[in-house]
Parts: C-alpha cells; structure tokens; sequence
C-alpha cells in the first residue's frame, strides 16, 4: 500500500472544497412510516460528523435527503445556502456495499462520475489515475471488482467519489462489509486522505468505535421515530491514529454513547418487526 502524500494531482490548489450544510427541523415519512422527526443539525466546512444510531433508524435515509436524492416530508436542508431539492454538484457518497459497477475496471469505475460530469477524455486520463494511486490501487486499473478484496473495492468506491473533488463526502457505512483489520487500516487512511484535502464528511455508522474515532463530533440518533439525542464535541487530540484507541477520552466517550444506545439496540434485537 503506498500513498504518496506529495503526488501532485489535478485537485493540488483546491484542497479547501468544503461546504456549510444547515438541516432545519427535518423530518422523513415512507407512507404512515415516520423514520425521523424534527431533527437540527449544522455542519461546518471542514469538519468530520460521524452519525451513530441502531439499525433502522434512519441513518441511510437521512443521507439521501442530504444528498438529494430523496425529499424531505418536512423542513428543509441548505448547502451553503442552497435548499436542496435535487442532487447538486459538489456533494459525493460512498455507499456501503460498495456500489461499483461489476462490468466495468477499476479505472472506469473511477472516471465514471467525471464522465458523467462532462468531463473530457483528456481530463479522465490525468485524474483518474491520481485517485487510484491516492487509495492505494496503483496496479489494478484494469482489475473488475470481483477480482478485488472487499477493502479494495470500497477504496475504489472512495476513489469514484474523491475524483469528483467533492466539498461535501456522504460516508454510509463504508466500511461495515470489510474486515476488522481491513477496517482499521482504512479508518486511518481515510483520516489521512482528509488531512491533505478536507472537506465537509458526514459519516454514517452502527459501530460506536468508529464514531468516536472518526468524527469531530458524535451525532446519536435514537428513538422511533428517531431525533437527534445528542451532539458529542470529541476533542481527541489530532492525528487520530492507533494511539487514540488507547486513550482515556476515547474509552470514556465510546463507553458513554454506548450507554446511551444500549436500551435501544436492546429493543431493536428483540423486536421482530
Ligand atoms: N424506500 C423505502 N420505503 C419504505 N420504507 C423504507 C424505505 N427505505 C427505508 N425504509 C424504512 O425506513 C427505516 C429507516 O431505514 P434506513 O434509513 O435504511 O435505516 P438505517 O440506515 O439507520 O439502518 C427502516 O424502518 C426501513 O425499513
Ligand atoms: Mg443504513
């Protein structure tokens, strides 16, 4: 695995693409369904928001609505300003299982947005392989997905959506199909690859851990339907590395959401709805 983190890329100069994103008193209805209700959030340029709550309560939907991609029943959301109402610009995800195309290599999984954004071929032929090499995929641009590693296909996802140059970064449990050690390793290299161009993340996961670890602060949704039940300010110091895991605010933040979910994950288990 090599990153080199002194490559020069096409997005060198751009590295501040960030966005301020405002959801004001959303809620989600599927028919009599209510997921969520009345939930704030504010997230600033810059800045990694983890979203940690049990299954089903909305965390997938709440990112749709944020990437556009599905209506809110209520309230509104705001990028820079900007009410949402269809995908825009500027605003990627990296979806859980991967969401590649098995018919396509790895190079055009990668350009695929770009093509689709209108990019030139010329364009295509110098980016792509910049965001390969950044995810580590250096050698494989012609390999399909099933001839990776699950973790290599979700670092090809992460390069799909990185080639976009994307201010804001939607993160839907990215990592929940791949290995605890695999895991690992990308938790860290997805930190790296935000230090050397940050932008807004908004990381959706079950795994409290990972919450704790990733984010500048802690969203826990909890409830049916679901709200936000608290905001967590993290406050571990940076870089967040494997020394973190040893550290005593991290047992004590992780121990702390973990009560606060417990009751609720409890439920969840034994609610055969
Ligand atoms: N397209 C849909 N139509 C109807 N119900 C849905 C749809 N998508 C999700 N749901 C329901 O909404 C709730 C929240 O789903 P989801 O956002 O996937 O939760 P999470 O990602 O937190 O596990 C679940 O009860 C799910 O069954
Ligand atoms: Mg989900």
């Amino acid at each position: 695995m090599s990153v080199d983190l002194n490559a020069d890329g096409p997005a060198d100069g751009q590295s501040d693409r960030s966005a301020r994103i405002e959801i004001n008193s959303i809620g989600k209805r599927y028919g009599d369904l209510q997921v969520f209700q009345d939930i704030n959030l504010d997230f600033n340029e810059r800045e990694i928001v983890t979203i940690v709550g049990p299954s089903g309560c909305g965390k997938t939907t709440l990112l749709r609505c944020i990437d556009g991609l599905l209506p809110v029943s209520e309230g509104e959301i705001r990028i820079e300003g900007e009410l949402m109402t269809t995908p825009r610009e500027g605003v990627a995800m990296v979806f859980q299982h991967f969401g590649l195309f098995p018919w396509k290599t790895v190079f055009q999984n990668v350009g695929y947005g770009l093509k689709l954004a209108g990019a030139s071929k010329a364009e295509i032929a110098e980016k792509v392989p910049y965001f390969i090499n950044l995810v580590g995929l250096d050698g494989f641009d012609s390999s399909f997905p099933y001839q990776l590693s699950g973790g290599m296909q979700q670092r090809c996802g992460l390069a799909r959506a990185l080639a976009m140059e994307p201010s804001v970064l939607l993160m839907d449990e990215p990592f929940a199909a791949v290995d605890a050690q695999t895991r690992e390793i990308l938790q860290f290299e997805l930190l790296r690859i935000w230090d050397m161009r940050p932008m807004t993340m908004i990381f959706v996961t079950h795994s409290i851990e990972e919450a704790v670890l990733m984010g500048d602060r802690v969203v826990v949704l909890k409830g049916r339907p679901s709200s936000v039940f608290e905001i967590i300010d993290v406050n571990l110091p940076a870089p967040r590395d494997r020394s973190t895991l040893a550290h005593p605010r991290f047992s004590e933040l992780r121990e702390h959401v973990w009560g606060t979910l417990m009751d609720e994950v409890r439920a969840a288990e034994f609610d055969v709805n």
